[in-house]
């Protein structure tokens, strides 16, 4: 189990299909990823309850990549990686009534790996829950690619001691040292609205960690309320870099924007 990806086979994959629905499945110990969308229009994913051990590797729940109108709802995801993650050539995914937890959140990416080309946009995530994962709602691409991700909607979130609730990170770098690169995928147009609950984190609770060659554009919070889980210990704070946007009525302040 120490070997990285490949070596283990990822428990149910679906590729090339069209009007997909898998429904009411329970998925337990995956070796690897749960299950695998790919290439695939009009899915729709209901009523999964997928469950590994806190920490497993690379046990994601559900992957999407190249994929289009996708619906994901009304699923309970446990496991020690990301509980969903949307990946390049993703357009139009609603994601709503998911109970993410424990596991490593929701990530769009990682996108632009090896200096790939990646385009992902109109993606929702509204109604669901994050309790103790190792993040939120992340958006994660590597230093070098290119391409976009675009028109992304988080509404309606609440965190239970959540330790990185809201995360931009274009520097995203998990195996070793990566060399500073003069290209990034775009980000632009985010929006964070009705996020709320508590944070465990010794980082910064919202950080927007943006390229700086291509920074983030547009990002739009409001009403956003994390609180620590425990206050006599820390407190929450914001960090920015190279983000544009604006923020009403959001704790911990978010002053760092760049309002233009
Ligand atoms: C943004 O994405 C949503 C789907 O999440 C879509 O309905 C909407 O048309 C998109 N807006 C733009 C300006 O592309
Ligand atoms: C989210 O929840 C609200 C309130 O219960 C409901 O009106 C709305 O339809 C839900 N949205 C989705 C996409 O499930
Ligand atoms: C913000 O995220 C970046 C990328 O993960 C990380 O390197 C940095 O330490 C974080 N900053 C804070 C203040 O948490």
């Amino acid at each position: 189990f120490q070997g990285d990806d490949g070596s283990r086979p990822t428990a149910l994959r679906f590729s090339q299909c069209n009007g997909l629905q898998v429904k009411g499945l329970k998925h337990r110990n995956s070796q690897q990823n749960h299950v695998s969308i790919n290439g695939c229009d009009g899915a729709d994913i209901s009523n999964l309850d997928i469950r590994a051990t806190a920490t497993s590797p690379n046990t994601d729940g559900i992957d999407i990549s190249a994929s289009t109108n996708v619906r994901i709802h009304d699923c309970l995801v446990a496991t020690g990686d990301d509980c969903i993650a949307i990946k390049g050539g993703t357009s139009n995914v609603h994601i709503s009534n998911i109970a993410c937890g424990p596991g490593h959140g929701i990530s769009i990416g990682s996108l632009g790996e090896a200096g790939g080309h990646d385009q992902v946009e109109g993606i929702s995530i509204t109604n669901s829950s994050f309790t103790r994962t190792e993040n939120g709602v992340r958006i994660k691409t590597w230093q070098g690619g290119s391409g976009f991700a675009k028109n992304i909607t988080f509404s309606r979130i609440t965190f239970v001691a959540a330790d990185n609730p809201v995360i931009i990170d274009q520097y995203y770098c998990p195996h070793k040292k990566c060399a500073d690169k003069t290209f990034a995928v775009k980000i632009s147009d985010v929006r964070y609205s009705g996020l709320h609950g508590t944070s465990i984190g010794k980082q910064a609770t919202i950080n927007f960690s943006c390229s700086e060659v291509v920074p983030c554009t547009n990002i739009v919070m409001d009403d956003v309320d994390i609180e620590s889980a425990d206050p006599s210990h820390h407190s929450t704070t914001a960090h920015c870099n190279n983000a544009h946007g604006t923020a009403h009525a959001v704790h911990p302040p978010v002053n760092c924007l760049i309002n233009h």
